[in-house]
């Protein structure tokens, strides 16, 4: 096991009872930024010259593992680790090992990562030891040269390279495709085929207005009403009930036998069955990913080295959880509402 000492609290569930919302959603799906820093710089996501956060702000790996333990004490039953580019923080994989204490016991159903896929090769196989059985790949392009275009320094054969080691030391990988105008949609078809030969589920996803206001993400939103209506010219895609109780929404494609998932934050609102919040990599918890309202877990996590003031501060974020989310509203028009960028929250 890895290097950080258990943190020495053993809360009783009496203690520390589920997470619910003021709308009764039980939380049970938690997504924790890792770092903010990314070896990529994709257009809709990250400027040239992004500035990171100094390392002091970030949790440790310690604060890490207690924050998750916190929340799996108090009932989460999945953890997603996210980036920025989570795979580019030092020594992850001791986070990775200590937190598969919880698969171990029981108590968490799932811990799985979000990444771009450039240090696959060399974490697939120590990943799937700690008990991570399934990855989200973001990748746009199966073009090398759009594929550098759209990540500014991306290297494709270097992700392939990772997606093979992945499927190699035995994980599930779904692929995760921003749906762009006029750059990938006329890929899709490939994609499916290319993602579904090799037993992927790929998922594609709306451009979201995040981060600074750039006039890119406005040119560039494509509809996925449009995007099914471009593949249903080819392929016969059967709508399923499957869902993860996160705004996807899923299909069959008949010819490949694979599924398919669409993601629509601008066209669907999803909120009602909404089981998950987001941590960023200095501790902000935003209790919706489309709104503003947040809390800060740094704080109590530093206070002491029991876990009672984080514990509370849970208790009031979860009670402020609001009922749904604002990105209806002003869509991609004028200055996002939400100014922060997918690497802070975590994707
Ligand atoms: N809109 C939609 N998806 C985004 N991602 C990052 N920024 C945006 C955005 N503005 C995606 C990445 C990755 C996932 C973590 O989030 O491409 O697939
Ligand atoms: Fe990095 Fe993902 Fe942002 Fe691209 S979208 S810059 S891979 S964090």
């Amino acid at each position: 096991m890895g290097m950080i000492n258990a943190p020495t609290t053993d809360l009783t569930l009496l203690d520390n009872p589920p997470l619910i919302d003021p709308f009764g959603r039980a939380i049970s799906y938690v997504r924790v930024s890792v770092t903010d820093r990314c070896d990529f710089r994709c257009t809709y996501c990250m400027s040239e010259e992004m500035r990171f956060l100094p390392k002091r702000d970030l949790l440790t790996l310690e604060e890490l593992d207690r924050l998750c333990t916190a929340f799996v004490t108090r009932g989460t039953r999945k953890l997603r680790i996210t980036g920025g580019e989570p795979l580019v923080r030092r020594d992850i994989l001791h986070l990775f090992e200590r937190l598969s204490r919880h698969l171990v016991s029981g108590r968490l159903d799932e811990l799985t990562l979000t990444t771009n896929g450039s240090q696959l090769a060399n974490f697939a196989g120590p990943l799937a030891a700690t008990g991570v059985q399934r990855i989200n790949v973001s990748l746009d392009t199966l073009d090398p040269e759009k594929f550098r275009a759209i990540t500014r320094r991306g290297d494709l054969a270097q992700v392939l390279a990772g997606i093979r080691a992945a499927r190699q030391a035995g994980l599930s990988v779904k692929i995760n495709c921003v749906a762009l105008k006029g750059f990938n949609d006329s890929e899709f078809e490939e994609l499916i085929a290319w993602a579904h030969g090799d037993g992927m589920e790929i998922t594609f996803i709306e451009v979201m207005p995040l981060g600074e206001d750039r006039a890119d993400q406005a040119d560039q939103y494509l509809s996925l009403e449009d995007v099914r209506r471009q593949l249903s010219a080819t392929l016969t895609l059967e709508p399923i009930s499957h869902r993860t109780g996160g705004p996807a929404r899923y299909m069959r494609v008949k010819e490949t036998g694979g599924r398919i998932g669409f993601i629509t934050p601008l066209s669907h609102n999803f909120c009602e069955s909404c089981n998950r919040v987001r941590v960023t990599c200095t501790g902000t918890l935003f209790m919706c990913l489309g709104q503003n309202d947040a809390a800060d877990l740094r704080t109590p996590l530093r206070l002491s080295e029991d876990d009672r003031a984080l514990m509370l501060a849970l208790d009031e974020a979860i009670a402020r959880k609001p009922k749904g989310h604002d990105f209806l509203a002003d869509r991609l028009v004028s200055k996002p509402r939400v100014g922060r960028p997918m690497s802070q929250t975590g994707g």
